[in-house]
């Protein structure tokens, strides 16, 4: 069978130390790969790139929670019950599949199993028993009955459940930015295509938390005028942050800042501009949270068009299920201009009888109640914990008129996430940036990799192996490594084939120290793009290749 490009690529990958699939010498799994010393390069490149654009650039903060999550908070944020995918089985060859990927583009489900036309894609046979699935690994903290815990399928909720902390840090100021990178899992029904669909995956997740009445972005009119690659499931169109926002094919502007962060990262991480583009999420694609929902999509040649980001309104979805089922305050204050004076009435919980009634539950019910906004006349008062009702009885609670001072009202934040796939972008990048070629009948390979991206920055080689010219090579490579820039030394096989070995991995540069070096204190120094050659003073090297460079990530 011929190769195609990602065929090529994996190759590549394996051959030189890029990726591998894990448990190799037990024969794998499908959706696990591990990253050799040149991918977990890349990978921390691509990380760092990311840091810059959201840590540095756009003001967030990083946190870093555990993998293993709490059922509460699944089943709070919606996971437990709605996380799943559709899901069929054929008894025969006992396989399952998930139905989105048997089912013909533009056939509902509903259609499919009235005209018999989900068929199992290896014997044929037409499959009917239809179910959700969840995809979160489960686990338990603890020995015995322990407490139920999943592996977490997005890093988003270490970021909702420790909003009252955050808010705080931020000296209750919005919008927040708040950024996690880590590894989120997915028990995938049945992953065949390799690194795109992995169990276990890297992701870069923002949750940019805003007052709901003012979604703009303080950066908004510096880049509104810059166009953004949208696909509206019709057609593909250029709009301005600007048009986009006016005619609302994006909802807000802190929807369409995001948007056009991420084609910023994304670009300048090395993805072909022709190959990129941002999808809006039909009404019946939303995920269970998300309100509007475009995907930055890569085009690869053997997957077609991937989703690589998703950028989504969440709304106050998870942080009202939080408050909810944790009973902790997780408000914000929009603040009064001045205090004001306002009649309340307010529910004082009675602890004498709350507390003997609901036990562990009391402290809980209790900052429910004070919570709850008592409007009107009230018959009866409940509270939702763990998504059961509870009725307070009138014993345990007083309704009392007040005047109090306030000095803002209470609202919950709503949320925008762009949420990146590391492993995806990470194999668009190579894809897009691979290039391949004849040398006197043999193949060539070049991975074009942004500097800022390559493993490897610089190839540092002694022409022949002379004793002289090995030791000023190993000089240059010393100087460059002790100025923060990888190297890799190298001085066996013919020139061609060290260049030939650092263009495969992407090495943007390549210094090599020739006879005349001992004349006149200059070396080569080779661009991969063009292959041409500048000589440059030794003392030179590091200050040159630094700046081409741009900036060490
Ligand atoms: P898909 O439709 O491909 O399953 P998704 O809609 O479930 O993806 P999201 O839930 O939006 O994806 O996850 C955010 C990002 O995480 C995606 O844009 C993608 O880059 C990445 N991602 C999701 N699932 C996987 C996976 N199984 N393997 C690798 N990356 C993934
Ligand atoms: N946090 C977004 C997602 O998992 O889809």
């Amino acid at each position: 069978m011929p190769q195609d490009v990602y065929d090529k690529i994996m190759m590549l990958c394996k051959r030189r130390g890029f990726i591998y699939p894990s448990f190799d010498i037990y024969g794998g799994v499908a959706g696990f790969y591990d990253y050799g010393p040149l991918g977990s390069q890349v990978k921390n490149n691509i990380e760092n790139l990311w840091r810059r654009f959201y840590v540095l650039k756009d003001g967030c903060i990083e946190i870093n929670t555990p993998i293993i999550t709490l059922y509460e908070v699944l089943k709070a944020s919606g996971h437990v019950d709605e996380f799943t995918d559709l899901t069929v089985h054929c008894g025969k060859c006992k396989q399952f599949y998930k139905v989105e990927d048997i089912l013909e583009k533009g056939v509902s489900v509903e259609e499919a199993l009235k005209k018999n036309l989900l068929r199992c894609p290896r014997c044929g046979m037409v499959l009917k028993n239809v179910s959700p699935v969840n995809l979160m690994f489960s686990t338990k903290i603890g020995i015995g009955e322990g407490r139920k815990a999943f592996l977490r399928p997005e890093t988003a909720q270490g970021i909702f459940t420790n909003f009252h902390f955050l808010y705080r840090f931020a000296r209750e100021k919005l919008p927040i930015g708040v950024v996690q990178i880590g590894k989120g899992y997915r028990n995938e029904v049945s992953p065949r295509q390799g690194i795109i669909r992995l169990r276990e995956f890297s992701m870069a997740e923002a949750e940019i938390f805003f007052d709901p009445t003012n979604k703009t972005h303080s950066d908004f009119e510096k880049v509104k005028d810059k166009k953004l690659f949208l696909f509206d499931n019709e057609k593909e169109m250029k709009l301005s942050l600007r048009e986009a926002v006016k005619n609302k094919v994006v909802d807000n502007q802190a929807l369409a800042y995001y948007m056009y962060l991420t084609q910023e990262f994304l670009l300048s991480a090395g993805v072909d501009p022709k190959k990129f583009r941002f999808r809006k999420h039909a009404k019946d694609e939303l995920a269970h949270y998300a309100r509007e929902c475009w995907d930055a999509e890569l085009f690869s040649e053997r997957f077609g068009w991937v989703e690589c980001v998703g950028i989504a309104d969440r709304s106050a979805y998870d942080l009202s299920s939080h408050i909810k089922s944790s009973g902790v305050d997780m408000y914000a204050l929009r603040r009064y201009d001045k205090t004001k004076t306002v009649k309340k009435k307010k529910i004082v919980p009675n602890m004498s009888t709350l507390g003997p009634l609901f036990k562990e539950k009391a402290g809980r019910i209790k900052t429910l109640l004070e919570n709850i906004d008592v409007t009107s006349e009230v018959d009866e008062i409940s509270v939702n914990i763990d998504g059961e009702k509870i009725e307070i009885p009138k014993d345990c609670y007083k309704i009392v008129e007040t005047e109090e001072k306030v000095s803002g009202e209470k609202f919950i934040p709503h949320v925008i996430e762009p949420s990146y796939g590391i492993d995806r972008i990470l194999y668009m990048i190579l894809e897009h940036n691979y290039m391949e070629t004849k040398k006197k009948e043999e193949e060539y390979r070049v991975l074009r990799l942004k500097p800022g991206i390559a493993p490897v920055k610089t190839g540092v080689f002694p022409l022949v192996n002379d004793d002289k010219l090995v030791e000023i090579a190993k000089k240059i490579d010393n100087d460059l490594r002790d100025a923060g820039v990888i190297t890799y030394y190298d001085d066996s096989g013919s020139i061609g084939r060290r260049y030939a070995r650092m263009d495969e991995i992407g090495t943007p540069f390549c210094v090599t120290v020739d006879h005349d070096t001992i004349v006149d204190n200059t070396v080569t120094i080779r661009d991969r793009d063009t292959t041409r050659q500048v000589r440059k003073k030794i003392e030179d090297v590091v200050g040159y290749i630094k700046e081409k460079i741009g900036f060490l990530v």
